[in-house]
């Protein structure tokens, strides 16, 4: 940030690598010819393609096109929001048993993004609300790979050798790769069987999650993503889902608590929503939360963003490579095949779109009516990236967090521990010190409240 203070909107970080203080409409508009670069191959195994790393704009946009309806608004409403609840119902009760006591929250939130991740990419959680760990050590590696990535993305081409020494070294792949291609083939496997068994009962099963999804695209069309493809971009999904949606509860939970005024404004509107007519949010404060109720909630759209903004997930520029012409960027010409990236901490943090109050937690700056100023507002939040390349799960993760957000903030009071929260940037941010004082709310003024 800083430095964008010092030089201006575009900072060379090496030769042939600058750093844009926004997103510029040529790097990242719908219309663009910029493709992604090399760095994210090394968030994956090496050789195998995945939608998230695809640098190919033929290929990607073919993929995209095949896997778009299971991510569509019927899709999420109708296939993944029983599984999404159901994880929020075990989330509420782990944390039941936590009245009165500290717990790291942080934790808790990888718990239920990875069993949701696993869940609607599966069908089935890994499990780690229900053990209450880190089932395998698994969150713990998926960091050590989120690392790995951040780092050996800067110098894509020794990523296979690294990849290869690690695996010699440990003597397995890296263990998280490892463990969800496994997980991945066997319930290929499980859903395959179930789909051809002798009397065809359980075929819908196979299309409750995003596998099953895929399995049935598959068998329609024989072009579609290989067999490779569809063990690897599961991947993807439980691994955007894990680091993107924990990061995401995290700082909307810890800057709501820090900002009581906000936290009650929100809670009205939920009871606003139950009482004009969408019972479910009404009934009981660990009932169900629909996509209804969110079309109908302001408040929880701009505290969403607002948190997102002041403390994106996204630690690192989303790197893209100009096209052979070159291009011009910012007012100044790049030659084609320069990798320039624009950062969400410098894009959130500018005082010509956002306001002079930047470093406030203020999610009353997103309710203002449609205008040029909103307008702008929203093409420079980055949170679920722009373009082409913008978050295929974004409608999917912006359900799973207002279901869980509408439950916890009418179920429990969370007193963050700490001042503020510190956050650990590798690509995907990660909240590092997230302690809170859990207090149930008292059932008598919850009902009251309803
Ligand atoms: C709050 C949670 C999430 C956040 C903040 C988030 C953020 C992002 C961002 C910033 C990108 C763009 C990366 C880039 O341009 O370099 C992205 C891409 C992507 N995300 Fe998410 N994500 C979230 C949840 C999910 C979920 C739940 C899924 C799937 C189940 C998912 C699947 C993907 C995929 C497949 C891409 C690549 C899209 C493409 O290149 O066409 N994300 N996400």
């Amino acid at each position: 940030m800083s430095w964008h203070d010092r030089y201006g909107p575009i900072v060379r970080l090496a030769p042939g690598v600058c750093s844009i203080s926004s997103p510029d409409r040529t790097v990242y508009s719908e219309q663009t010819r910029c493709t992604k670069s090399d760095f994210y191959s090394a968030f994956g195994p090496p050789g195998r393609s995945t939608l998230f790393a695809e640098s190919d704009m033929k290929k990607h946009r073919r993929e995209r096109k095949s896997l778009a309806p299971l991510f569509s608004t019927t899709a999420i409403v109708e296939k993944y929001s029983g599984g999404i609840d159901d994880c929020n119902k075990l989330f509420l009760q782990q944390l039941d048993r936590y009245d009165d006591k500290i717990i790291d929250m942080k934790h808790w939130l990888e718990c239920w993004a990875g069993d949701i991740g696993s869940q609607v990419t599966f069908g089935k959680r890994i499990g780690f609300l229900d053990e209450r760990e880190d089932v395998g050590h698994l969150l713990r590696a998926k960091a050590s790979v989120l690392r790995y990535g951040s780092i050996v993305g800067i110098y894509p081409r020794i990523h296979p050798y690294v990849h290869a020494l690690m695996a010699w070294w440990r003597g397995s792949k890296p263990i998280w790769l490892a463990y969800v291609l496994e997980f991945t083939k066997s319930r290929m496997a499980e859903l395959q069987y179930q789909k051809h068994d002798l009397d065809g009962s359980n075929k819908d099963s196979t299309t409750g999650c995003l596998l099953g999804g895929m399995l049935a695209v598959h068998e329609k069309v024989s072009d579609h993503a290989s067999i490779g493809g569809m063990r690897t971009d599961p991947l993807v999904f439980v691994f955007a889902g894990l680091g993107g949606l924990a990061t995401t509860m995290s700082t909307t939970l810890f800057y709501l608590y820090q900002h009581p005024q906000c936290l009650s404004k929100l809670r009205q509107e939920m009871d606003t929503a139950g009482r004009e007519g969408h019972s479910g949010i009404k009934s009981a404060s660990h009932q169900l939360f629909t996509y209804k109720h969110g079309i109908n909630m302001p408040y929880l759209d701009a505290v969403i963003k607002e948190s997102a903004r002041i403390s994106p997930p996204n630690g690192a520029p989303l790197w893209r490579v100009l096209p052979e012409e070159g291009a011009i960027v910012h007012g100044h010409f790049l030659p084609g095949g320069s990798v320039v990236g624009s950062n969400l901490w410098v894009a959130h943090y500018n005082k010509n779109v956002y306001g002079a109050d930047v470093q406030d937690f203020r999610p009353e700056r997103w309710i203002q009516p449609p205008g040029e100023a909103l307008s702008h507002m929203n093409q420079n939040l980055m949170m679920f990236g722009l373009g082409p390349r913008t978050c295929l799960g974004k409608n999917l993760a912006c359900l799973e967090v207002s279901k869980l957000l509408s439950v916890v903030v009418r179920r429990f009071d969370l007193q963050p521990i700490h001042p503020t929260l510190e956050i650990e940037s590798d690509f995907v941010a990660k909240a590092r010190n997230h302690e809170v004082l859990v207090s149930r709310i008292a059932e008598k003024l919850r009902t009251s409240c309803e």
